[in-house]
């Protein structure tokens, strides 16, 4: 029996080609008489019922368009039997054939829960954090790569004309990986990331190096999730709210490590936190044909009933995984991006 009707949903924090895999499940879908329905704020949309019916006319000129018209949430719908249920209940009222879930960490896993429970779950990674196990790459990390590499060129000329210690703070809950793509890219002058951490001590020694060798100014890329080892192994949370995952928001590395570096060094440090400017707007012409092959793979898995997996990308070739192994660990920045990162930090 050929597949009639499927649901997707977009959770957890948005990301720039959101809309493109939308876009590309939606009509290749048509394509094959599938009908698609668009759950509204994630999971909570499918708690709740609210959808829209996607179609080409819904999806057309969405390919360049960043955030997601579906709406996001960081939703745990594994929260109790009364939400296990209800979404359990509204798929099948609905009369869906399958769930495509788009997200990061926390929604695939609660979609790799939802398939051991029954559901025909196809999992699809995004985030900015390019932190999903599996996969080489998730679509948004190159788009917030090149606003972070844009800012750090743009602090470089006003770092070296006032002589100051630039520190940018970028987003990386867990793992480095625009920091140290943006690092390189940028000719960053040390990087902190919370897989290898350098110490205050390690930086200072980096900077003094520099202005030795007739260099004044220098640029230091730290991701919001490392610590400062001298002072706490944990990051820095900024405020102590916690989403329904119980994660909580995250933010403040860079002031600390502005004014530890002031008290040792007496140069002027400036501190910029480039935030959701790195997950808002449009998505790079990479992250776009990315999310579009990945949009069209998942629909592939649909017509071969092929539930329970993860669209992947290995080397340039797309594949699938199963969405359990996919979501048990996250990718860390791994000991050979590091060394090529560090041998610039001069
Ligand atoms: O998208 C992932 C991420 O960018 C993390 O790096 C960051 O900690 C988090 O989202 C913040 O998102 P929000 O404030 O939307 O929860």
């Amino acid at each position: 029996m050929s597949i009639k009707k499927i649901g997707i949903l977009t959770g957890g924090g948005d990301c720039p080609g959101l809309n493109a895999v939308i876009r590309a499940v939606t009509k290749y879908s048509e394509l094959h008489n599938i009908e698609v329905i668009g759950f509204k704020d994630g999971w909570k949309g499918l708690l709740d019922k609210r959808y829209i019916d996607l179609n080409h006319k819904s999806v057309s000129g969405l390919i360049h368009k960043g955030g997601t018209i579906l709406g996001t949430s960081r939703t745990n719908a594994l929260k109790d039997q009364e939400t296990i249920d209800l979404v359990i209940n509204n798929f099948s009222h609905l009369s869906l054939e399958a769930l495509v879930v788009i997200g990061g960490e926390g929604t695939l896993t609660v979609g790799s829960e939802f398939h051991k429970l029954g559901l025909p779950i196809i999992g699809v990674p995004k985030t900015i954090d390019n932190d999903i196990s599996k996969t080489d790459f998730t679509f948004g990390f190159d788009t917030a790569v090149s606003i972070a590499t844009e800012a750090i060129d743009r602090l470089h000329t006003t770092a070296e004309s006032h002589n100051r210690i630039m520190i940018v703070e970028v987003m990386g809950r867990h793992a480095g990986w625009i920091a140290t793509y943006a690092g390189i890219a940028g000719g960053a002058d040390a990087v902190l990331i919370p897989e290898f951490p350098l110490s205050v001590e390690e930086i200072t020694k980096i900077i003094e190096k520099r202005k030795a060798a007739g260099k004044l100014f220098s640029i230091i890329v730290v991701a919001e999730g490392a610590p400062i080892v001298e002072q706490q192994k944990q990051s820095f949370v900024h405020k102590k709210i916690k989403d329904d995952f119980g994660r909580p928001r995250l933010g403040g590395i860079a002031e600390q490590l502005a004014q530890k570096l002031e008290e040792k060094l007496n140069i002027e440090c400036r501190v910029t936190v480039l935030g959701y400017v790195q997950r808002g707007g449009t998505p790079s012409a990479a992250d776009r044909v990315l999310a579009t092959r990945y949009g069209h793979y998942a629909v592939d898995l649909v017509l071969k009933k092929k539930f329970g997996q993860m669209v992947c990308l290995n080397g340039t070739k797309l594949s699938s995984v199963n969405l359990k192994e996919a979501t048990t660990s996250l990718k860390k920045v791994n000991k050979e991006i590091w060394d090529v990162a560090k041998t610039f930090f001069n």
